[in-house]
């Protein structure tokens, strides 16, 4: 991906992004209760009502695509910052992996929902019930990095997901 030579931080959009996502991720974990219940009723071939939540759940997902998408255009066009100096070069690499992983499964969480739910494909909704385990466990490692860098490598790196810079 294209990096400027002078990008000292993420950008509004980036950071703003970065927060409202996790944000709705938070939600879909949080309000999951009632899509489980519609599609086992759908797989029973009950007939289901419409239930406001069980849309949220659809349309909070199909959100969080689009706004992944435009995350990752706003990262291939302007960039992202380099990682800390003070960063180990073994962390970095870890770093780099969990961010693409991370990346692939904002993609794959509402594609795997989408098939599952427009398409009835039971396939899909396992994956979706697998994915969502990995996502969780890599939030987890994500939150533990940002605070092993404010804690024991002392980098500030929460100030770049906070504060724009040029
Ligand atoms: C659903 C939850 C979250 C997801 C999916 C997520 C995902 C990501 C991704 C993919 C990046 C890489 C950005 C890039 O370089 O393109 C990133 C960066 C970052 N995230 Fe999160 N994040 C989440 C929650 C959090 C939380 C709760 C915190 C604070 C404790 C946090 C703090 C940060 C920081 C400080 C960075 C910047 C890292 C750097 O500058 O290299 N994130 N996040
Ligand atoms: C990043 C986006 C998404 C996240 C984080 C997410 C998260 C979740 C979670 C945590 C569950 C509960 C799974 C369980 O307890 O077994 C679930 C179930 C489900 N989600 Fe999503 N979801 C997302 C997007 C979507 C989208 C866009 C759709 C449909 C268009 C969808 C359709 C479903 C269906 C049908 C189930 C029930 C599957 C089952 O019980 O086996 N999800 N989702």
């Amino acid at each position: 991906m294209p990096r400027l030579p002078h990008l000292m931080g993420y950008s509004r959009a980036q950071i703003r992004l970065h927060w409202l996502v996790a944000v709705l991720i938070t939600l879909q974990y949080l309000l999951h209760e009632p899509i489980v219940a519609a599609w086992r009723a759908f797989r029973k071939g009950e007939t289901l009502a419409f239930q406001p939540l069980v849309a949220l759940h659809v349309a909070g997902g199909l959100a969080i695509l689009a706004l992944v998408l435009w995350r990752l255009w706003l990262r291939y066009r302007r960039g992202a910052p380099p990682p800390p100096e003070a960063e180990p070069a073994p962390l970095r690499l870890a770093a780099r992996a969990a961010h693409v992983t991370l990346y692939a499964l904002m993609v794959a969480m509402p594609l795997s929902g989408a098939a599952a739910w427009f398409g009835g494909i039971g396939a899909a909704a396992a994956l979706h019930g697998w994915l969502r385990i990995v996502l969780l466990v890599l939030i987890g490692l994500h939150v533990l990095a940002v605070l092993a860098h404010q804690l024991v490598f002392r980098t500030s790196l929460m100030q770049r997901m906070w504060r724009a810079e040029i």
